[in-house]
Formats: C-alpha cells, sequence, structure tokens
C-alpha cells in the first residue's frame, strides 16, 4: 500500500457551495477503496471512505492533466456515478465499513457490514434494520487549486465548519487494480518471503477470539517476524468480521508490562546506540523503534480498551491500522537491512520508548500526549534530514522505504491528536494546556527543535502546543498539585 498521498495542496474548501475538494481523480486509478479523514477548524474529525465501483480506470490516463478537460460532460457525469462516499463506522455498532461487501440489489447498490452483515444503501445510507449510515453527496467538478484538473468533492459534514483533508491513502493492495501500485511506492521494494516461523500464526490450542486477546497474543510474542504475520492476520481478521468481538469484558487479558523479546537481542543504554552513522546502523535503530511501535499500538488496545469503556470503535479501528502500518514499516526496513547485509537482531537495541510506554501506562490521555504528539511527532522532524543523507549516498531504495514510513507517520501523528483532543473533549478540559501539563509531568527535557511545522500542523499540531515546552518529569512543580485525570463514565452498548 502507498503511504498517505500530500493532501495539503490538494484539499481546499468551497465553503460557499457547501463542498470540500478530496482528490484528482487520476489519483483514485490503482485502488478501488480509499480511507481518507477530515478536520474540522474545531478540531473534530470524520473518517470516511470512497469506494470506487467499476473495476475499470476511471480515467483513460492515469495522471496525464492535459487530457482531463477533453473529457465529455457525459464522461464526468459517469465517473461521478462510480463513486460513493459513507462514513467509515458502520452505524450499528461501529464496525470498520472498509472490507464491506459491495452488492447490487433491486433498490441500488449497497454496503454490507462485514460484522452482522447489516446493509445500507450506498446513496441514501437507509437500511431495513432502521439504522442509517452517513453517506455524502459526490460530485466530479474542476479543482478549485488547478481548474484544468478533475477533482472529486464531497458535500461537507454539516456539524462544523472549516473543514479540511488531513489523510487520504489506498484501504489495502486487496482492493488495488491490476496493474497494481505505481513502481514508486511499496511495490518497488523486495519485502522479502518471512524466515520460518517458530510458532504458527493462529495457535492451534486457545486460539484468540477477541481483539484484546489478539493483542496480548502478540504483545508477548517475542519473535519479531512472528509479531508481523500475526498483526496482519488478527487486522485481516478484524476487518473482515472474522474478528468481530473487541472484547473489554472484565475478563479481557492483561498486556505485559514489558513485551519479550528474543533472547539473543542485546540490549544497550539509548544515548549509547544513539551514536550511529552507517546506514545498516541507522536502519537498524529505525527497526527496532518500529518493532516497539507496533507493540505501542497493541498494547493501546490492550491496555486502554477496558479501562475506557466510551472510546468508540473507531478507536480500535484506527489503532489496528496503525499496527499494521508498523509492522509494514519493520518489515521494509528489514528488507533493506537485508539488502546491505546486516541482518536484524545483530546490532544492539534499546528500550527507551517503551520507558514512556511505562510513564503512561495509566492514562490513555497521557500515553497519547507522551508517545504519539512527543515522540512521534518529533520523528516528523528528524525523517526529512535522515531521508536526506541516504538520499545523498544514493540509496533509493531505502529512501522509497523512509518516504512510505514518513508519510504514515504523519497520520499516526494525527490520530493521536484525533484521540488526545476527544479524551480532553470527555473530561472537560482544553487540550493545548492539558498537553502541556502531560510533558511536564511525564517527559524529562526540552522539546527539541527545529520542529516540522508543515507536517506538524497537517497532523493537527498547532504551534502553541509543542513551542517553548520542557518536560519535568521527576521534578515536583506546582501544577502537578492540580493536574487530576477525571475518571471516564462506562456508557452501555461498548463492545
Ligand atoms: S452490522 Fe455493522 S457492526 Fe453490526
Amino acid at each position: 500500500m502507498s503511504g498517505a498521498i500530500s493532501s495539503e495542496s490538494r484539499a481546499s474548501s468551497s465553503r460557499a457551495m457547501n463542498f470540500i475538494e478530496i482528490v484528482p481523480v487520476s489519483k483514485i486509478q490503482s485502488h478501488t477503496r480509499y480511507l481518507f479523514t477530515l478536520r474540522s477548524g474545531e478540531g473534530t474529525y470524520r473518517s470516511l471512505l470512497l469506494f470506487r465501483l467499476s473495476t475499470a480506470p476511471v480515467a483513460q490516463s492515469s495522471d496525464s492533466v492535459s487530457t482531463e478537460p477533453s473529457w465529455p460532460d457525459n464522461d464526468v457525469s459517469h465517473i461521478a456515478e462510480q463513486l460513493y462516499v459513507m462514513e467509515s463506522a458502520c452505524p450499528h455498532l461501529g464496525a470498520d465499513m472498509s472490507h464491506a461487501d459491495i452488492e447490487e440489489c433491486e433498490t441500488g447498490i449497497v454496503a454490507v457490514c462485514p460484522w452482522h452483515r447489516y446493509d445500507f444503501d450506498m446513496r441514501s445510507g437507509k437500511s431495513d434494520t432502521g439504522l442509517r449510515a452517513c453517506v455524502y453527496q459526490v460530485e466530479v467538478r474542476r479543482s478549485a487549486i488547478d481548474t484544468e484538473t478533475l477533482s472529486v468533492w464531497i458535500k461537507s459534514p454539516e456539524e462544523a465548519n472549516f473543514w479540511r483533508l488531513v489523510e487520504f491513502r489506498p484501504v489495502s493492495e486487496e482492493f488495488a487494480d491490476p496493474p497494481p501500485a505505481p513502481k514508486e511506492t511499496i511495490s518497488s521494494i523486495d519485502i522479502p518471503d518471512l524466515i520460518t516461523l517458530p510458532e504458527d500464526i493462529e495457535p492451534a490450542k486457545n486460539p484468540p477470539k477477541t481483539l484484546i486477546q489478539w493483542a496480548v497474543l502478540i504483545l508477548n510474542t517475542s519473535h519479531p517476524q512472528l509479531k508481523v504475520e500475526r498483526t496482519r492476520h488478527a487486522v485481516n481478521m478484524f476487518r473482515s468480521g472474522k474478528l468481530s468481538s473487541i472484547g473489554r469484558g472484565p475478563s479481557a487479558p492483561k498486556p505485559p508490562d514489558v513485551p519479550p523479546r528474543e533472547d539473543q537481542m542485546r540490549f544497550v543504554d539509548a544515548n549509547h546506540a544513539a551514536k550511529r552513522k552507517s546506514r545498516a546502523a541507522m536502519l537498524h535503530a529505525l527497526a527496532n523503534i518500529e518493532q516497539w511501535a507496533i507493540d505501542l499500538a497493541w498494547d493501546a488496545i490492550a491496555r486502554f480498551g477496558p479501562a475506557n469503556p466510551t472510546l468508540p470503535h473507531q478507536f480500535f479501528s484506527d489503532f489496528t491500522k496503525i499496527a499494521l502500518d508498523e509492522a509494514k514499516h519493520f518489515s521494509l526496513l528489514l528488507s533493506r537491512l537485508s539488502a546491505l547485509g546486516t541482518p536484524y537482531g545483530v546490532l544492539p537495541i534499546h528500550a527507551a520508548l517503551w520507558q514512556s510506554a511505562t510513564e503512561t501506562a495509566q492514562s490513555v490521555r497521557s500515553r497519547l500526549a507522551i508517545v504519539h504528539l512527543v515522540h512521534e511527532a518529533r520523528g516528523l522532524d528528524v525523517n526529512p534530514a535522515t531521508i536526506a543523507k541516504f538520499a545523498k549516498q544514493g540509496d533509493t531504495e531505502s529512501v522509497a522505504a523512509l518516504t512510505i514510513i514518513h508519510n504514515d507517520e504523519v497520520t499516526h501523528v494525527t490520530a493521536g491528536h484525533r484521540w488526545f483532543t476527544f479524551v480532553c473533549a470527555e473530561q472537560g478540559v482544553d487540550p493545548v494546556p492539558t498537553f502541556r501539563e502531560e510533558v511536564k509531568r511525564h517527559f524529562s527535557g526540552r522539546l527539541k527543535g527545529p520542529f516540522n511545522m508543515i507536517d506538524r500542523e497537517k497532523a493537527g499540531l498547532t504551534r502553541d502546543f509543542y513551542e517553548d515546552l520542557a518536560g519535568e518529569m521527576g521534578k515536583p512543580h506546582e501544577s502537578n498539585k492540580a493536574f487530576v485525570i477525571k475518571p471516564v463514565k462506562p456508557t452501555e452498548g461498548t463492545v
């Protein structure tokens, strides 16, 4: 799957017409399903799915802007007829609709939820069950940015203003049209077959039955490639409805304090490990971080799911997507390490990232602030320089892998911002001062610049979040006295 494409330049809002420009038609050639996220000026989010029903490309020319204006009007309306947009969460219990079956029936086209098979008309959102999915009117018009380009526009959500596109990506390779993704994306990178796994991906004895059981199994899996395969398997089952319970009741298993690593892995102090210079050493260090990042995504699900019953289904969809992305990143880096003759595990690793996980284990709000809005956001700052180093050495394959990783990480910081602001709204606190207090309490040292303000802003992190801020972890300070995490009341209907 390619990473999120840059949305900054092409997202524009036409508030007078109440439509939002989403993406050029030429950019929806490779797949039939796309996931995208909108953020309002008030900081609220919408996760939506764009379905392109025809398996044939919607335009004859994939990227040639010059041919687009010559399309006859009936071609334009034909393109629009193939496009449907709906909320990504099922209105029944919130299952991810990205893997819904699409079926034609007497009344029109319906999307069938993978969890309980309720079907929803893709134009009206109606279902025989009385539930109604949120669908959006789609039009194909000239771009507001470049009038020679045809773009997909959707009717703006009504509850807020100033919506902008913050993420747009194909759902998965499963929905890729032949020929698949363009050469410069992941398909150009040779990901080797995984070596023989030490155990079955799905244990024959007591296989996990819920998402949280899978999360805990994966957290306790020390073999890195088995961790990757189990992540792919669990997310696939969750999306396709074969795993239709989150399982956050009282019998949910507990995640380990620290996910285990293979016996032969050598741990060193993070400061020592940071003195890396060669390409292989840099890639090895990044692979180590990605392995912890897979665990962090599953830990968020297993640790905070049962403890925070108001977290909606979308939280679990987002974190399964992050886990899958991190598994992909780890595999990409393993592939590059293998090409450079340095297998993963031959160099020492560190566990600095997990220290922050331990520090924030008691609060989803603290975890989101420190792991996603401090550590992952710092990745956005440093990735461009890392990519430039590999480019300077002519390692174009590593550049391709690291660019995919960087684009995905923007969406992970976006998810961190989304759920941090959600939790703040639930607790009735202002996100910016709350974030700054979280950093003071749970982070040590100054947030270092220079900051990648453009990508931080894409992810929702405005400068007032992070500028002139230092963590005081370990030091007593006045604000600690007033800093109380309010309990969240349980609600009914959580899965
Ligand atoms: S029918 Fe979609 S979650 Fe039940």
